[in-house]
């Protein structure tokens, strides 16, 4: 482990809490607190280096005033975690409810906060009246374009990057076999790129998916069509990692490098979805683990220059999607279900000093 050890990591929160509570009681503590007046959020500490740092967030958990206070001052750019999303955007065709993602874009505007869409095209959370019939590729075609278009030009101006296209890839680098791709074929990819691109010229455009991380037929896949859509003019801005790790996966060794050959292909990178789950229960060596996982991959976007941003896939295990889909699984996120940070925040913090 390169990092301090637990005791000198306690001892630190610990000097902390009584800091707080001295400034409560307006005792100052020393020079060091008069000059750093509020301590830095790690939106302050990434904007020091170009970049953001992000959380997730959802609608439904909207209600919890604790937990707004630490989406809203932590962190500089937010992801709707399924209020943007086809089903919850177009409910039936043609009749469209925004009413949701609006307002991720109204609490982003209230914190400056930068907004990443997400997502256009997707096989999953799609409407029933998608996929509940057969399409000819023209009328798929059109369906998807408006639906596209539609949503774009909605949020134009208040969106930084859409996650256009998500999870396109299988395992070993064919296409997955969506609605999408058995009925318009691989060009249906093109195609939302131009679409999205004509609906808001400004924003950046992201092909986004998970195990991408490491150098593999996966992102190798997507590197190879990245450099296709490069060199056809298609406006593809950026590839999107999504980075849903597992300790019994073992960390993404490649990545750094896997980031800088996407960067060489003159796109930006993102990490978009970041947790770190486990098998429960946590305990301080699988917690020690994760905080280390999460100083490496910090490092890691820092390191390479298109690297623009981190984004959690929400920021506390109280809202992690991670126990509902992987059973047994879970504490994924940098602060535990009480809102109090774990370890791996202040590695996060560490790697952005
Ligand atoms: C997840 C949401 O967090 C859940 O609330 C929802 O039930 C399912 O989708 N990859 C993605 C995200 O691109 O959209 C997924 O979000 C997580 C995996």
């Amino acid at each position: 482990m390169r990092t301090t050890t637990t005791r000198s990591r306690t001892r630190l929160r610990l000097a902390g809490a009584l800091a707080a509570v001295l400034v409560g009681a307006g005792i100052a503590t020393g020079p060091t607190a008069q000059a750093e007046g509020k301590p830095q959020t790690l939106a302050d500490l990434a904007q020091k280096h170009g970049r953001y740092y992000g959380s997730a967030t959802d609608n439904p958990e909207l209600v919890d005033e604790p937990y707004k206070a630490i989406l809203g001052s932590e962190f500089d750019q937010i992801t709707p975690g399924n209020g943007m999303k086809w089903y919850a955007t177009e409910p039936q065709q043609g009749v469209f409810d925004w009413s949701k993602g609006d307002e991720i874009v109204n609490l982003a505007r209230a914190n400056h906060q930068k907004v990443r869409g997400h997502t256009l095209v997707w096989h999953s959370q799609l409407p029933d009246w998608l996929t509940g019939r057969d399409w000819t590729a023209t009328e798929l075609r059109a369906v998807l374009k408006k639906h596209i278009q539609a949503e774009v030009r909605h949020y134009k101006g208040k969106i930084y990057a859409w996650d256009v296209v998500n999870e396109a890839f299988n395992e070993d680098g064919t296409y997955r076999e969506t609605i999408f791709y058995k009925t318009l074929g691989p060009g249906y990819i093109a195609d939302a790129l131009r679409w999205a691109h004509q609906a808001d010229p400004k924003a950046k455009l992201y092909l986004n998916d998970y195990n991408v991380e490491t150098i593999g037929p996966k992102s190798d896949a997507y590197y190879k069509l990245a450099k296709e859509l490069k060199a056809q003019g298609v406006p593809l801005h950026g590839f999107g990692l999504q980075a849903h790790l597992a300790l019994q996966y073992g960390y993404p060794t490649t990545l750094e490098d896997n980031l800088r050959r996407f960067s060489r292909l003159g796109l930006d990178t993102a990490l978009t979805e970041v947790d770190v789950r486990m098998y429960l229960p946590a305990d301080e060596t699988k917690l020690a683990t994760q905080a280390e996982w999460y100083r490496d991959l910090t490092d890691a976007c820092l390191a390479v220059r298109r690297c623009v941003g981190i984004t959690l896939w929400d920021y506390t295990d109280k809202y992690s999607w991670i126990p509902a889909f992987f059973e047994g699984e879970g504490a994924a996120l940098p602060w535990d279900e009480q809102l109090a940070p774990k370890p791996a925040y202040f590695a996060i913090r560490e790697a952005l000093k």
